[in-house]
């Protein structure tokens, strides 16, 4: 973890405009990992995300950040996935159904933005299944074939390959807001 994490990480931030929640936004921690993995597999049981193993969240913790409440519960989660020294994704994106509507999802990708402009990431893309979210955040529909660094390591060989249901979206950093 680099010492800008490390200092992120010190010290969380309360967003504003979630304050009604009293959330906090930080860097995933290593006793995150089964509430983690009960969000986006409850999601994925419903089809709308990948499912994704305690291990594979473990391994890439350093990629997460999670919003917490006020007792430190789970409230929600976002993760970056390095493509390039210059693309990466913004995945794993899931709030607590209680929570939806608060802007915490908003906020995990602004995050996640964030940490990319730290590593120096210039683009980042998201395979989504509600575009509008992403669009609201300033992303643009792009075709998929454009990052074909994406392509080769996950739709290459997935069975869906030539009837996905998710679009691709994406953003330039704007390197003064990171
Ligand atoms: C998608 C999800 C992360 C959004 O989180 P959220 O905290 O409810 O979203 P926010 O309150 O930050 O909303 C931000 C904007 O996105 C819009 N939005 C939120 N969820 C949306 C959805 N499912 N479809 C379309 N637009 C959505 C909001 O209307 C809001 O727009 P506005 O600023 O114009 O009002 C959340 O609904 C979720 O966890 N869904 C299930 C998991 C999932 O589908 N993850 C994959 C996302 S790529």
């Amino acid at each position: 973890m680099t010492a800008t994490i490390a200092r992120f990480d010190r010290s969380p931030s309360i967003r504003p405009h979630a304050e009604r929640l009293a959330v906090t936004y930080r860097s995933a921690r290593p006793m995150d990992v089964p509430a983690i993995v009960a969000l986006i597999n409850g999601y994925a049981a419903r089809g709308v995300m990948l499912p994704k193993s305690p291990d594979a969240v473990a391994m890439g913790l350093d990629d997460f950040i999670v919003a917490a409440d006020r007792t430190d519960r789970l409230l929600g989660c976002a993760a970056i996935r390095e493509y390039s020294p210059s693309v990466a994704e913004v995945g794993s994106v899931a709030v607590v159904t209680r929570a939806h509507g608060t802007g915490i999802g908003r906020e995990l990708v602004r995050h996640v933005e964030q940490l990319a402009g730290r590593r120096g990431i210039q683009e980042l893309v998201a395979l989504t299944l509600t575009p509008h979210f992403f669009e609201t955040l300033g992303y643009t529909v792009v075709e998929k074939s454009n990052y074909p660094e994406k392509v080769a390591r996950d739709c290459i060989g997935c069975v869906r390959l030539h009837d996905c249901p998710e679009i691709c979206v994406a953003r330039h950093l704007d390197r003064r807001r990171n």
